[in-house]
């Protein structure tokens, strides 16, 4: 549990890969994270695919942590890898599974902001508004600015640690956003 009013955000990668990107930037938001917000991060291995065969024998285990995990929290920062100019499968798996049941779901009105890292100079930009898009259906309300769009990734880390000086004052920055964007939109749970 999470001590005082830290806010509490939950912290999720679109990748599986081990020495992955976006989970080395979601380390340095813990890193980074104003001592008034407690950042714990969701592993999505193991969620299966979404099937509504599967969904009406009841939630598998992992679909119940992360869902849970989800209503625990009061924002999600969501790292997004770009495959095939779109948002990874694995992501879009996770938000589908948590957009469940219709209508009641934890996602509904959460704030949230989203970060991306390629090793590419296209920088994660048109993963990022195809999750704006696809978060839309959900009346999340993503932090507009500052946007996070990290590219040539293998300059900016050494050892999976993001060294990179401008990029770790922005991330700071877009955390600090997060957390007024955040408590501002409390009033918004009463959505789900
Ligand atoms: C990629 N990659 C990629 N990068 C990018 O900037 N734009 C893109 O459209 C794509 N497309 C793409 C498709 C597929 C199938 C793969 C496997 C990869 C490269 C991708 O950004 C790179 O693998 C990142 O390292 C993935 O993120 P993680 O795993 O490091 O977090």
């Amino acid at each position: 549990m999470v001590e005082g009013d830290r806010l509490r955000v939950l912290a999720v990668a679109g990748s599986l890969r081990q020495t992955s990107f976006n989970r080395a930037l979601l380390h340095a938001a813990i890193e980074l994270q104003p001592a008034s917000m407690a950042i714990e991060i969701f592993d999505l291995e193991g969620l299966p695919l979404y099937n509504e065969d599967l969904e009406k024998q009841g939630d598998p285990e992992r679909v119940t942590a992360w869902k849970s995990a989800i209503g625990a929290a009061e924002a999600l920062l969501i790292a997004c890898p770009e495959y095939n100019f779109g948002m990874s499968g694995v992501l879009k798996n996770a938000i589908d599974w948590g957009s469940r049941p219709p209508g009641k779901s934890n996602l509904i009105g959460k704030p949230t902001a989203i970060v991306g890292v390629s090793p590419g100079p296209g920088a994660t930009r048109l993963a990022q508004i195809m999750t704006r898009q696809v978060l839309s259906a959900l009346a999340v309300p993503v932090l507009p600015a500052p946007m996070f769009m990290l590219g040539q990734a293998a300059d900016k880390f050494q050892d999976g640690r993001l060294v990179d000086e401008r990029s770790r004052d922005l991330l700071g920055r877009l955390l600090r956003g997060l957390e007024t964007w955040a408590r501002r939109f409390a009033p918004l749970s009463v959505l789900s």
